[in-house]
């Protein structure tokens, strides 16, 4: 199949990739020359394990990146795959899907046959009929339904660990109400189709579903962390409880880890975005409002805790990780951000280190003031304190580096580091 997918960030180049490596011809379309280069060149422009080994293989032959839309004339499937940042009351930016539908719209009457365009991109329900679909109509002259397909295919992939996921997934989300839109999807990922659930469902259920996936998770999360916030109050292991209560088949053994809370580009963009629909629509959604105040409540927790032990005014204190979690370079809506305000706020000497470079290059552009260093030992070194932000697993080996410290507390905000003798050991919820 020749496939197009506007947009090449994180969703947009796993896409890319793994339907290259699934045998079909992918055309990759973005608007930033630098990206679509690297690309060509068979280089991500983000941090994502597996990934660069596929765009390696397939650059070149089944793969071609490009900035011209009218490269999209030859295919039978086209996915958005842009993205919708938050504006300031919460609710989704739709201006770059809306760009991408208009250039696609354009080009969409030269397309031969009859292609299906699947938006990828998360956006809230109604969206894609209400607002891509007219769009995509008034562009290119054509009838959605008579002249080319629509649907919603909503993606799961966890930075970290998106190519797995993509090759692995729980499930497939075809929404749309089109027989012919659905034959495409079904060609899409037929490698998958044995072994993978196929949910078929609307337009705006498949949109919903997103938003559900990832409100539930959050919700999950910031579950726990109340449970481990109460469990620290009775010096309880808020992780021996998790594992017992996960072995419960309704509550399920995942998601159960207790700490400084979620981050990333999507559980705080997304909830935030449902809770902002949902008012609009007339519903106070007071859960989901309850879990975004628990996880921005957890680095104030984390550092109550150091304030417990240390007065760090005038003191260096090492931050852990940075990225927000483990395996990307992405730091967006970082904890390790408000517990690096948090610490200036107190006067503290920053020194800040993550394992992946792309990570600490983009906090730095954040953060410039803060010092960043380049392994674990002289981050340390002379440190008051430290505390551990993100879940790497290298974090987990450290050891006589502590004795490396000018003090003795070290505060783990993800339940990363051994415990071991010299040093002060705060858990935030053990
Ligand atoms: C999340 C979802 O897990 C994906 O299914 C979804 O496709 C994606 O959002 C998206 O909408 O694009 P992602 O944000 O990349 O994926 O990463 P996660 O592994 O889910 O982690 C999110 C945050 O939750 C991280 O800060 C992580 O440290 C935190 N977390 C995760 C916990 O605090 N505890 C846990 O038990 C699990």
């Amino acid at each position: 199949m020749r496939i197009g997918i506007i947009g090449s960030g994180y969703v947009g180049t796993t896409v890319a990739a793994c339907l290259a490596d699934f045998g079909h011809d992918v055309i990759a379309v973005d608007v930033d020359d630098a990206v679509v280069g690297r690309l060509n060149d068979g280089e991500s422009s983000i941090s994502e394990p597996r990934l660069d080994a596929l765009l390696d293989r397939y650059a070149g032959s089944s793969l071609f990146a490009t900035t011209d839309y009218d490269d999209l004339a030859d295919v039978d499937v086209v996915f958005l795959a842009l993205p919708t940042p938050t504006n300031d009351d919460g609710s989704i930016d739709t201006a770059y899907v809306e760009a991408g539908a208009e250039a696609l719209g354009r080009v969409l009457a030269d397309v031969e046959g009859y292609p299906t365009v699947v938006v990828k991109s998360t956006i809230v329900p109604g969206t894609t009929a209400d607002l891509i679909a007219p769009i995509l109509e008034r562009e290119s002259g054509l009838r959605v339904g008579t002249d080319f397909g629509l649907a919603v295919n909503p993606e799961f992939l966890r930075e970290g660990s998106a190519v797995e996921d993509f090759q692995q997934p729980d499930k497939l989300v075809f929404g749309t109400n089109d027989e012919r839109a659905l034959d495409a999807l079904e060609t899409v990922f037929a490698p998958l189709l044995d072994d993978v659930p196929v949910v078929r469902t609307g337009l705006s259920e498949a949109e919903m579903i997103k938003y559900a996936n990832n409100a539930f998770l959050a919700a999950k999360i910031s579950l726990v962390n109340e449970l481990g916030n109460i469990c620290k109050e009775y010096g309880v292991d808020a992780y021996e409880v998790a594992d017992a209560i996960g072995l419960d088949d309704r509550i399920g053994e995942q998601f159960l880890r207790s700490g400084v809370g979620w981050g990333g580009s999507c559980f705080p963009k997304d909830v935030a975005a449902l809770v902002a629909a949902a008012r609009d629509r007339g519903y106070d959604p007071q859960l989901l409002q309850a879990a975004i105040d628990v996880n921005d409540h957890q680095p104030e927790r984390m550092l109550d805790l150091l304030d417990e032990h240390v007065d760090v005014a005038g003191e260096r204190v090492a931050v852990l990780g940075l990225a927000f979690g483990s395996g990307t370079d992405d730091v967006r809506n970082s904890q390790a951000i408000p517990i690096i305000e948090g610490l200036r706020e107190r006067g503290a000497d920053v020194i800040a280190y993550d394992p992946n470079r792309g990570a600490v290059e983009n906090m730095r552009g954040r953060f410039p003031d803060v010092t960043y260093l380049a392994s674990a030992s002289p981050t340390l070194s002379g440190a008051a304190a430290a505390l551990v932000v993100t879940d790497w697993p290298a974090f987990g080996a450290l050891d006589r580096e502590f004795d490396l410290m000018a003090g003795d507390v070290v505060i783990d905000g993800r339940r990363v580091v051994e415990r071991r003798d010299g040093i002060t050991y705060e858990g935030l919820t053990w």
